[in-house]
């Protein structure tokens, strides 16, 4: 062991590092190496199959949706006529589109939607793209804040809102 020298008051000493010391340190760098050559080759959890394994978890826990209902050709609603769909979707508008367009649907902000008058456009086509979409502020024409989209709700549950508009409003139409 040298002599400690003194700098500006402080002592400093130039001793070795202990041998417990060094051979924590040389392990360290040892299982590092078997660490990195394991993780990457041998093992089954790196991050993307972890990832992988969990949504596959999560997907068999909570099934995806049911596919949107089939487009039809044309455009039209697949669920006209259907009984349950326009029950469940007179319930979605009672809960949704009525603090708009009233209770009836006969207008309040929002325009009536159960007269001959439609500002864009009649058919299902139309009507459906304008309920998931919305009418922004480039096309609102009535200024009363435009109509937000209700993409959110899935085509399922618009088309069905539109099949109980449709037993309402003979104007809605199929397709032109
Ligand atoms: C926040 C108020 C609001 C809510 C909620 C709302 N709307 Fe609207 N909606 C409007 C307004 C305002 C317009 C008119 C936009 C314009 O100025 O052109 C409109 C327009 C429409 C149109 C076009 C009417 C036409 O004459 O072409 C349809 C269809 C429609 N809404 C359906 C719905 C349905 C279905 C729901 C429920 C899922 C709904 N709206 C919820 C405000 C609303």
């Amino acid at each position: 062991m040298k002599e400690p020298k003194e700098v500006d008051g402080i002592f400093q000493a130039d001793n070795p590092m202990p041998p417990w010391w060094k051979l924590v340190w040389l392990i360290s760098i040892i299982v590092s190496i078997g660490y990195v050559v394991y993780f990457h080759w041998y093992s089954e959890w790196p991050q993307e199959v972890a990832f992988e394994k969990e949504v596959a978890e999560h997907e068999a826990q909570f099934p995806a949706k049911q596919p949107i209902v089939a487009n039809t050709e044309d455009g039209s609603n697949p669920y006209r006529d259907d009984a349950v769909a326009i029950k469940e979707g007179e319930g979605t508008y009672k809960q949704i589109c009525s603090a708009c367009h009233g209770p009836t649907a006969e207008g309040a902000v929002g325009p009536s939607l159960v007269d001959k008058d439609w500002i864009h456009g009649n058919t299902d086509k139309e009507v459906f793209h304008n309920i998931m979409k919305g009418i922004g502020p480039e096309r609102q024409k009535l200024n009363r804040g435009g109509m937000p989209a209700w993409e959110g709700l899935g085509a399922e549950k618009v088309y069905a809102v539109m099949a109980w508009l449709a037993t309402k409003n003979s104007t809605l139409v199929k397709a032109k």
